[in-house]
């Protein structure tokens, strides 16, 4: 749990609407799936237990009748911890000198494929940070290593900006689909995370790229944030509503001591869990992830994740002799456990809330 006092709804800045218009509103969220800008602001910021309750059973009965009591796994391999990107939350940003830097090679990473594929994983997620030696070239390589020796399993590349170009070559090397948090969708609050020399709108090109080249694509941010508000969270869901990408990824901003905003306090739980809520209800068939940024703030932060309405998990499945390097924030779960454990132990904390692990790829289903 993180020492840092957890910031509360004093950075939302619309004012709370009774309980049964709340209750309204998601309802006809549910309906129209989107609201109008201020009213999904005031919507989040009412964020109370009796709408996260509302919210919460709606959401789980939407992910059930899609989903029935199956949830995802997705293997995370995280390749590389170098970034030439200075962002002002992450540990693993250019700044931080006392990062330790790692790379995995191409053996390694099929090593973690393998012992993947034993342990029942049928994805594989590439991330890292972005790394100028993982050239297009390299990428495509690692790619169709990876292709060749499985063939039935997605890979899911998450290594952030490129060109269009760049994309391609990875789409047709045999990659199937793309995570890029957009991080917010409000120009201004995107200047308050990030350094001059990264823009919101590139950002939003290369999703909107990755869409239109055929990748099921993931977007996302972080709940709480420096600087966020109601109405940034309001343009958030907005812009899923516009982009309506495949995957979206949110969990709670966790400060890392090495950087700019070590100081800054963590996201909520809670926000956190009724958010999930409201993006299930807002796109009935998303796949979306109980963080491992909300196991570390909860020790049951997966399963109220599934409770909420997530039905995918990513566990690691990097060596542990590098789990602790791909430091993004404090205190990350996990780090020390070898993936099998990962794996069994996941396995339990899924069960322990009346759902149970799929073997398979995974794929979204076709929208309604
Ligand atoms: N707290 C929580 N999440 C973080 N991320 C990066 N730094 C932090 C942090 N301090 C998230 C970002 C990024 C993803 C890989 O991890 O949203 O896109
Ligand atoms: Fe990793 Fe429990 S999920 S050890």
């Amino acid at each position: 749990m993180g020492q840092y006092q957890e910031k509360d709804m004093d950075v939302l800045e619309a004012s709370r609407l009774p309980v049964g218009e709340g209750r309204r509103l998601i309802d006809r969220l549910e309906q129209e799936r989107g609201l109008p800008k201020p009213k999904m602001a005031a919507l989040i910021a009412s964020n109370c237990s009796e709408l996260r309750e509302y919210a919460g059973a709606k959401a789980r009965a939407i992910a059930d009748a899609r989903y029935g009591k199956g949830i995802f796994i997705r293997g995370l391999i995280e390749f590389t911890n170098y970034c030439k990107n200075d962002c002002y939350y992450c540990g693993i940003r250019r700044g931080n000198a006392k990062a330790k830097r790692y790379r995995l090679s191409v053996e390694d990473v099929m090593a973690c494929c393998k012992e993947g594929e034993r342990l029942g994983f049928r994805t594989f997620v590439l991330q890292g940070g972005e790394d100028p030696y993982y050239t297009d070239g390299r990428m495509v390589e690692l790619i169709r290593r990876i292709r060749a020796a499985y063939p039935e399993c997605a890979i899911t590349l998450s290594i952030g900006e490129r060109e269009r170009e760049s994309y391609e070559r990875f789409w047709e090397a045999g990659a199937d689909r793309y995570l890029l948090r957009h991080e917010t969708a409000d120009e201004s609050h995107y200047r308050v995370l990030h350094p001059y020399n990264l823009s919101l709108a590139h950002r939003m090109q290369c999703l909107k790229n990755l869409k239109e080249i055929g990748f099921q694509t993931g977007c996302g941010f972080m709940v709480g944030s420096p600087g966020q508000t109601a109405r940034h969270l309001a343009e958030d869901f907005a812009f899923i509503g516009q982009l309506r990408p495949e995957m979206v990824g949110i969990g709670p901003f966790i400060p890392h001591h090495d950087t700019p905003f070590a100081n800054e306090a963590r996201g909520s739980l809670e926000l956190t869990l009724y958010l999930l809520s409201l993006l299930r209800i807002q796109q009935p068939d998303l796949l979306l992830p109980a963080t491992t940024a909300l196991a570390t703030i909860h020790p049951r932060g997966r399963e109220l994740g599934i409770e909420a309405g997530a039905n995918v998990v990513m566990p690691n499945l990097s060596p542990t002799g590098v789990r602790d390097k791909y430091s993004l924030y404090d205190g990350k779960a996990c780090t020390g456990d070898e993936a099998a454990e990962c794996r069994n132990c996941l396995e339990r904390r899924i069960e322990s809330v009346g759902y149970h692990v799929v073997v398979g790829r995974g794929d979204h289903r076709g929208r309604i």
